[in-house]
């Protein structure tokens, strides 16, 4: 083998370390796909790493969806082998370009005592990375303060990520260890209750909504000062998840 093959395959492999090694780094986040990264650009992420296979083909995308984000994005991306980029995920993303970006550090405290009279998401232990990515898109759409989440799954894993559109670098998104204490109104979005055309959801409220299977736990119902539902037609058991995050943050929203 050559001296510059092997260099190629040195280069190759500390590239394929550092996205494996940012994958397990709690300080770090991967990006998979140019939406997800858009959003990282516009919301001011610190990008350590940007690789695609075809940098046409990603400067056209670029052009067509996110003109804004012209004079950030050049230079910024470093050309490598299709076959080399391809073993940096599990599944290629297919808008052909993966980073590597700090993640964010959120002050908690800070976020749950925001005068401001605008709502914070509680997910109390999703178990749908996906669901937590489309919770936080429309957050982020609707205005919400932050997301938080109880539970084991990380909301800044790449499939959330990329459900969520990078949107997590929009406003604070963290997992908590335990449900927050706070003095912020706790409004507990569940299948009985007010409904919710006829509710008016108080300033700062903590919006807490439950696990895919079982819903919120009995705990966070009694801690509840309201406790509201979305009605649906006979028949039907629930909303999705996100689909519910949705629904409540526009009802407050198209209320302001
Ligand atoms: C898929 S549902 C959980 C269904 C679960 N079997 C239950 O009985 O609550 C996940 C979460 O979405 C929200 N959700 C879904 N449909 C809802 C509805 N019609 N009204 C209020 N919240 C709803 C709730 O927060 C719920 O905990």
């Amino acid at each position: 083998m050559s001296l510059s093959a092997i260099m190629g395959v040195m280069a190759e492999k500390t590239l394929h370390d550092r996205f494996y090694n940012a994958r397990n780094d709690s300080s770090l986040v991967v990006i998979e796909g140019f939406h997800p990264l858009k959003h990282a650009i516009r919301f001011g992420a610190e990008l350590l790493e940007v690789v695609s296979p075809n940098l046409d083909e990603l400067t056209a995308l670029q052009s067509e969806y996110a003109p804004d984000i012209t004079s950030k994005f050049k230079n910024l991306v470093t050309a490598i082998p299709e076959d080399v980029f391809k073993k940096l995920a599990p599944v290629r993303p297919p808008t052909g370009v993966m980073a590597i970006a700090r993640r964010p550090v959120i002050d908690l405290a800070a976020l749950l005592a925001d005068p401001a009279p605008v709502p914070v998401v509680l997910l109390e232990n999703p178990r749908n990375l996906f669901n937590v990515g489309a919770a936080v898109r429309a957050a982020a759409a609707a205005g919400a303060a932050g997301v938080v989440n109880t539970g084991n799954l990380d909301p800044w894993k790449p499939a959330a990520l990329t459900s969520g559109v990078g949107l997590q670098f929009a406003m604070p998104v963290a997992r908590l260890e335990t449900l927050p204490k706070c003095d912020r109104p706790l409004v507990a979005v569940d299948l009985g209750g007010d409904t919710l055309p006829d509710f008016q959801i108080p300033d700062r409220a903590l919006l807490a909504f439950g696990t895919e299977r079982q819903g919120l736990s009995q705990e966070l119902l009694d801690a509840a000062d309201h406790r509201v539902s979305i009605p649906m037609e006979n028949g039907v058991s629930s909303l999705n998840l996100a689909t519910s995050v949705a629904i409540v943050l526009y009802h407050w929203k198209l209320s302001q």
